[in-house]
């Protein structure tokens, strides 16, 4: 086991304020992380939180909070919560931001915050652009007195579309400038997405075969075994297309395909991304319904345990036509990956949580091994496991030891656990440290967003027509039936994820 242990890098001083600091995000995602920062040696000392939202709390009751949402916090997060504040007031109301203001003059004067900002608009996405334009009037837009820099974080979902992701970005560049703007996609903060750049541009044999020469197809898949949990509500206005495929799935599809960076900083892999989303052939209405699959799931079984429909989940209409589930076939039209298909599926209350990227090969030229010989032979496949068990599998035919020479296909598994003593900083820590230190590689840049919905917009609008239809699966199955004719029309079958890596 290979253990290199690099020391902490801390933060600067700063004053980070939550907008959205009564909300479920905060309490799930961001104040743990921030805890996992301190306690980790990752925070300067002087470090300030003011949260912002209109449950009625007091400081205390604030930092009450977050001491029980990180029960097993070390004693420097407790020192830093006796100090965090709270502002308890609407955004739309500009007594929110005069103490805000005040406060946040005090964050600088009592505990050296000396004058850095970093606002996270972990709240609800129709109150983004209000609060962004808020801070700019209140001229909060700025570093304060001696300060840095003045930075803000935002949540997904980045618009509903392509014309409000577009609204939304003009709002917030009226505020801020793109170099101040950190937009989050927690799967970039997960190491394994990070290592498809590492198992790429670090070895010299993938590249020759990660072409169209080679590749046979590539398919990924994010599949949850959970439903919607208490998120009905949120999730009625999104379904699996936004939530998942517009941000998640396009991040670790762009990355998985693009060229080489000339540069590892965050403007030179943020090129290759981009140019490779704008390679993503866009369909007309016709072929997004033919090339897409929506689903929705009914009750079933998952790990073992009964569960009830989409429709009987809380905050879901009885009568919701929002899928849960999306299976796309795509085209990248460049010189590297022309008539590869790529397939793409995610789904919730599906058998397992497994992310993973597979590129399957082309068969060899000519098969001596006939028949019964080569019957459990498969092509060969690279597999990237993003989640559980994080690692890399290589599938290829090898002898079965006996007389005869039959083949078979096994699999040569690299394992992140087993391989690295120190698995890192995953997810939120990992993305709020880099955006307190100011490296915004993780995050995405405004043409990204625009060019990810570009991609997905034509799937909506083909859904909203008639002929659009939802297809019904049960939970604890791998989707609609019909997900399966969208492969096998090009003689190519969805590959089945090895459950016993989950
Ligand atoms: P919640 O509904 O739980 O929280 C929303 C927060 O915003 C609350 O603190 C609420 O205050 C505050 N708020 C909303 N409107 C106003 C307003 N007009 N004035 C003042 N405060 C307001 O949402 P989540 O925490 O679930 O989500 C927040 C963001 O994070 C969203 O963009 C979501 O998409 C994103 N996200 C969430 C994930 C999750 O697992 N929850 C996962 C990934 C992203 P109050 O309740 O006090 O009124
Ligand atoms: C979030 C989605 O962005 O990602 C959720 O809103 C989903 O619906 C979650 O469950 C999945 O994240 P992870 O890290 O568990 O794969």
């Amino acid at each position: 086991m290979n253990g290199v242990t690099t020391p902490p890098q801390k933060t600067p001083p700063l004053a980070m304020v939550i907008f959205g600091a009564s909300g479920d995000l905060t309490s799930r995602k961001i104040l743990p992380a921030l805890a996992n920062l301190a306690d980790h040696g990752r925070l300067s000392e002087n470090f300030q939180v003011i949260g912002v939202a209109r449950t009625e709390w007091s400081d205390e009751d604030f930092q009450k909070a977050a001491l029980v949402d990180v029960p097993n916090a070390g004693s420097e997060w407790r020192r830093l919560v006796s100090n965090f504040r709270y502002v308890s007031g609407e955004y739309a109301a500009s007594s929110t931001f005069d103490q805000l203001k005040g406060l946040l003059g005090e964050a600088d004067s009592k505990h050296g915050t000396g004058g850095n900002r970093l606002y996270y608009l972990a709240t609800i996405p129709s109150v983004f652009a209000l609060v962004a334009d808020a801070l700019a009037k209140e001229g909060c837009n700025v570093p304060g007195e001696g300060g840095d820099f003045c930075r803000l974080v935002v949540e997904k979902p980045y618009g509903h579309d392509l014309s409000t992701a577009l609204d939304l970005d003009a709002a917030v560049h009226r505020a801020f400038d793109e170099d101040q703007i950190f937009r989050i996609d927690h799967y970039m903060g997960k190491e394994t997405v990070q290592n498809v750049l590492a198992l790429r541009f670090a070895n010299a044999i993938f590249e020759p075969i990660w072409n169209r020469r080679y590749v046979e197809n590539i398919q990924i898949t994010v599949a949850e075994s959970i439903g919607v949990e208490h998120r009905g509500g949120f999730y009625e206005t999104a379904g699996a297309l936004r939530d998942i495929v517009q941000n998640h799935v396009m991040q670790v599809l762009a990355l998985t395909l693009m060229e080489s960076p000339t540069g590892m900083d965050a403007d030179h892999i943020r090129d290759e991304k981009v140019k490779l989303l704008r390679a993503v052939d866009i369909p007309t209405p016709d072929e997004a319904v033919d090339k897409s699959v929506r689903g929705q799931y009914l009750a079933g079984v998952v790990d073992q345990q009964p569960v009830v429909g989409y429709r009987q989940e809380d905050g879901v209409d009885p009568h919701s036509e929002t899928e849960t589930f999306v299976a796309l076939r795509l085209r990248v039209e460049n010189w590297r990956w022309a008539g590869v298909p790529i397939y793409i599926r995610t789904g919730k209350r599906l058998p397992a949580r497994v992310t993973e990227v597979a590129l399957t090969f082309q068969g060899v030229p000519f098969l001596a091994f006939e028949g019964e010989l080569a019957r459990q032979l498969r092509p060969n496949a690279l597999i990237l496991r993003i989640q559980p068990n994080e690692g890399v599998s290589l599938h290829f035919g090898a002898k079965i030891p006996g007389e005869a020479f039959r083949v078979q296909s096994v699999a040569m598994d690299f394992e992140y656990n087993s391989a690295f003593a120190d698995t890192g900083m995953d997810g939120y820590p990992r993305l709020l440290h880099d955006a307190m230190n100011g490296d915004a590689t993780l995050f995405i840049r405004t043409d990204e967003v625009e060019q990810a919905w570009r991609i997905v917009d034509p799937y909506l609008q083909a859904w909203s027509e008639p002929g659009g239809g939802l297809h019904f699966y049960n939970a604890g199955t791998w989707g609609p039936h019909i997900a399966d004719l969208l492969l096998e029309r090009s003689g190519d079958a969805w590959r089945v994820p090895d459950l016993s890596k989950s």
